[in-house]
């Protein structure tokens, strides 16, 4: 099956977003990534629901809304209202899990459960048979431009092969240092989707930049 490329914004100069998002959408990517944070569940603060409100007009890609947020279920509505086509939440909140779960799904909108590096992979197994995605981090959330956590390949795998042994219909997405090496090595440890954020930024054409990496990794 071919990679989804998910092109994270964060990598882009927040005062002209309509360029990041326009030039992205002119790209081969089918997903556009937004990461979320609040402050509090995360050590840094992005946007709200009326960021990806106001861009939703500019792009007809999926939106994949990766929420690095406490009290998801206190503005689940606006998320889901904002246009968000996936909706993913971390399983280390406090929240009720199923709630936000049943909530996302019966709006039609696709639902994701992330996991931290140093959170145990098995405790999304009792989830994946209601999700339709699990967000593995290779970094510690709340900033792009960190380095790939190597032994979270091993988790990739785990997951991979407990989806597969259960025949679910769940794919797996990666977030954090991918590039074309980290990239490759996800792709073989069962990676669906991978999330790029600095790989692509820094280099001169975000469009040209996306592709090649679609080219590269996407088949
Ligand atoms: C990290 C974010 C990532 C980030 C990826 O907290 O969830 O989506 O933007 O950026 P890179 O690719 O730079 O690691
Ligand atoms: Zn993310």
């Amino acid at each position: 099956m071919k990679t989804i490329i998910s092109p994270s914004i964060l990598g882009g100069s927040f005062s002209n977003m309509e360029k990041t998002i326009s030039e992205l959408d002119k790209s081969k990517a089918e997903y556009i990534h937004f990461d979320v944070m609040d402050g509090d569940f995360v050590p840094n603060l992005t946007f709200g629901p009326q960021f990806i409100s106001n861009v939703r007009s500019h792009s007809n890609k999926i939106f994949d809304v990766h929420l690095m947020m406490n009290r998801v279920q206190k503005f689940i509505d606006d998320y889901i209202k904002a246009g968000s086509d996936i909706i993913s939440f971390h399983i280390e909140i406090e929240d009720d899990l199923k709630k936000l779960i049943s909530k996302i799904k019966e709006n039609n909108i696709k639902c994701g459960i992330a996991i931290k590096p140093k959170t145990p992979w098995d405790k999304i197994k009792p989830y994946l048979d209601e999700i339709d995605q699990v967000i593995v981090m290779t970094v510690e959330p709340g900033f792009g431009g960190q380095v790939f956590i190597n032994d979270q390949v091993d988790k990739i795998k785990n997951i991979s092969n407990y989806i597969k042994s259960k025949d679910l219909n769940v794919q797996i997405e990666i977030d954090g240092g991918i590039n074309y090496e980290t990239g490759k090595i996800c792709i073989e440890a069962g990676a669906d989707i991978l999330v790029a954020g600095s790989f692509l930024f820094n280099q001169d054409n975000l469009t040209i930049a996306t592709n090649n990496l679609i080219d590269e990794l996407g088949k």
